[in-house]
């Protein structure tokens, strides 16, 4: 029996092609036709130029240096996210402050926010920017959170990595903020293989950070610089391989709704199983699919459910952990928590690959169920 996994990539049929032109034509570098059109079509579906990097990570690292992000800076995260949203704030000796999740998205709270601004702008202090995280293939009420933000003359980055595909009041999530992220890391709704995209609504600031991510090389045979620069371009290799991802986003969508779906119908029955909640400002993704363990109504902890799909060779996940539990961040300032250690406490993630056959997820079912009755 094969070990179902959590998120794996799932390949569309015309990456090999363009992959195989850049062999073709020996464009085997950071530079190149595919990245050219992989961006064109990534423009065309968001709305707004961007930039392909490396990694979502890169992309927060030059979105937050675009935001001016500096030494001494405070700059407000979600405490429940991956920690790669956070990391690029400390890369450019800013602090971070985490700030708890709502129960309705389960994403950055705008009345926690709302209130640790207040306390900040009470002691004198604006933060440099709040980056908002859409969890799970699912847009934070970015709407209220730009509110609250523009009252405090605070921009805001929205870190949509685990949302492409998603929509908040019928736009792409990641398309109202003045600057966005998105992931292709492998476990991400389409992949390439590992890679990130800036997107910006001002084309001077993705010009500012394709030059930052080339070594910030002047023009000119000679290698002058004038400024500090990365090595944070998306291979033209690479891009290929999102050019033909990018072709198949809608199906992919698709199916993760689709899987999440069946997990739905199938566990409404399950005392103690409650599904990840669809706020009602836009369509997730499902990118996982999520659930919470009440261990008393459902008779085993979500870590006895984990165990027991191990057993079964099946991979599950807790929510992610947050970040105020870090030890590398458990001295960082923070505003509430309590929401985001729940979630975290009785959050497991169900594989919910796109590729996911119904005989495969009928498994992860049937041992769902059964730990249940047991
Ligand atoms: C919320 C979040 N932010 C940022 C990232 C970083 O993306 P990458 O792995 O492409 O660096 C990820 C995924 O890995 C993520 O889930």
């Amino acid at each position: 029996m094969s070990r179902i996994l959590l998120s794996i990539p799932h390949m569309g049929g015309n990456e090999q092609r363009y992959v195989q032109e850049a062999f073709d034509s020996n464009w085997v570098s950071t530079v190149g036709p595919n990245l050219g059109a992989f961006e064109e079509a990534f423009r065309q579906l968001i709305g707004h130029p961007c930039v392909a990097l490396a990694s979502g990570t890169a992309a927060i690292h030059l979105g937050l240096r675009l935001l001016g992000v500096g030494p001494g800076d405070e700059v407000v995260c979600p405490t429940l996210t991956f920690v790669a949203t956070v990391n690029p704030v400390v890369y450019l000796g800013a602090r971070p402050i985490f700030v708890d999740s709502d129960r309705l998205s389960w994403n950055l709270d705008p009345l926690a926010l709302a209130e640790l601004l207040e306390l900040r702008a009470r002691a004198g202090i604006r933060p440099k920017c709040v980056i908002a995280v859409d969890l799970f293939g699912q847009s934070a009420d970015i709407d209220a959170i730009q509110e609250i933000c523009a009252h405090y003359d605070i921009p805001v980055l929205e870190d949509a990595a685990e949302a492409l595909g998603a929509t908040y009041k019928g736009v792409p999530a990641g398309s109202k903020a003045p600057i966005s992220v998105y992931s292709f890391n492998g476990n991400k709704i389409i992949t390439t293989s590992g890679g990130g995209m800036l997107v910006a609504h001002d084309q001077k600031l993705i010009d500012r950070a394709r030059h930052w991510s080339t070594q910030a090389r002047e023009p000119g045979l000679a290698y002058h610089h004038l400024e500090m620069g990365y090595n944070y371009r998306l291979s033209n290799v690479l891009a290929g391989i999102g050019r033909g991802q990018l072709e198949v986003l809608d199906e992919r969508v698709r199916q993760r709704r689709a899987v999440a779906a069946r997990y739905r119908a199938a566990f409404a029955g399950v005392p103690g199983l409650e599904a990840m909640p669809d706020a009602p400002f836009g369509v997730p993704t499902n990118w996982l699919s999520v659930f919470l363990v009440d261990p008393a109504a459902f008779g085993a902890t979500r870590d006895e459910l984990i165990a027991a799909l191990d057993r079964a060779a099946i991979e599950s996940r807790p929510v992610w952990k947050p970040m105020h539990l870090q030890p590398i961040y458990e001295s960082a300032l923070r505003h509430r928590g309590a929401i985001a250690e729940d979630l975290f406490a009785r959050g497991i993630c169900l594989p919910s690959s796109s590729s996911l056959s119904t005989t495969d997820q009928d498994r992860v079912i049937e041992v769902v169920q059964a730990t249940a009755r047991r």
